[in-house]
């Protein structure tokens, strides 16, 4: 892993596409920074020794924990479809943004969702759950920071062959690699096992969309 400052923000890393994440970048030895919102249980579910910055995404002042950070990557979820969507993921993203911008993060690697905007094969009412994602994935793009959208079908703790699902694990690998592949920078992918049997997608990163 090479960044020119090196030092990589993970922002949901207790969860559970993020602690694939965290565990990937520990054993490249970049540093590395996660924002909790608890550190004890991060430290229990983690480990010791990382560098930790304690608070909620919706109200932390986020200037320090971004203090020296070239790369970003959020895996941040409220997992509550019913309004978390609106009420969490996409005003805490929008900070998430505002704060990389300002500490001119080189790179910011977002984890969506499949669904954000209208897709084929995604019913109505889960296009209208999903809205969110679809805007929090607007703002970045409308930032001017360097970004990749990693765009994961249904997450799975381990392989499965359901089409409409992945792996959190391949997933935490093409957000890992996302941060320093030339042609992931300024595009966004759709990561399913459906997506990654398209013949042009890439094995990684999924489906260029
Ligand atoms: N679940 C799915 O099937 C699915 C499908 C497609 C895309 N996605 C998206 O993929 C991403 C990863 O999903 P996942 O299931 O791996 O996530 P997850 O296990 O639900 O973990 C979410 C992470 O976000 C953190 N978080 C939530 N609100 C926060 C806040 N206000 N401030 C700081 N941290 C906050 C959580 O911290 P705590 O540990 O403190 O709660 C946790 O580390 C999410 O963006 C999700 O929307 C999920």
């Amino acid at each position: 892993m090479h960044t020119s400052s090196g030092r990589v923000l993970v922002v949901g890393g207790t969860g559970r596409t993020g602690r694939h994440v965290v565990s990937l970048l520990r054993a490249t030895g970049v540093p590395l920074r996660l924002l909790v919102r608890d550190r004890a249980r991060a430290e229990a579910e983690l480990g010791p020794g990382l560098e930790l910055v304690v608070g909620d995404a919706l109200d932390l002042d986020l200037g320090p924990a971004f203090a020296g950070v070239d790369a970003v990557v959020s895996t941040l979820g409220s997992r509550d479809v019913h309004g978390g969507l609106r009420t969490v993921d996409l005003p805490a993203t929008t900070r998430l943004v505002a704060a990389a911008r300002d500490a001119g993060v080189a790179r910011f690697v977002l984890c969506s969702t499949i669904g954000a905007v209208p897709t084929p094969g995604i019913p109505p009412h889960m296009l209208e759950w999903f809205a969110p994602k679809g805007e929090a994935e607007a703002v970045l793009r409308a930032s001017g920071v360097p970004f990749t959208i990693i765009r994961p079908g249904g997450l799975h703790e381990g392989p499965t062959a359901d089409p409409r699902m992945i792996d959190c694990g391949h997933v935490a690998r093409a957000l890992v690699a996302a941060l320093t592949r030339d042609d992931a920078l300024g595009a966004t992918f759709e990561l399913s096992n459906a997506r990654l049997q398209r013949p042009d997608a890439d094995p990684l990163l999924g489906a260029r969309v």
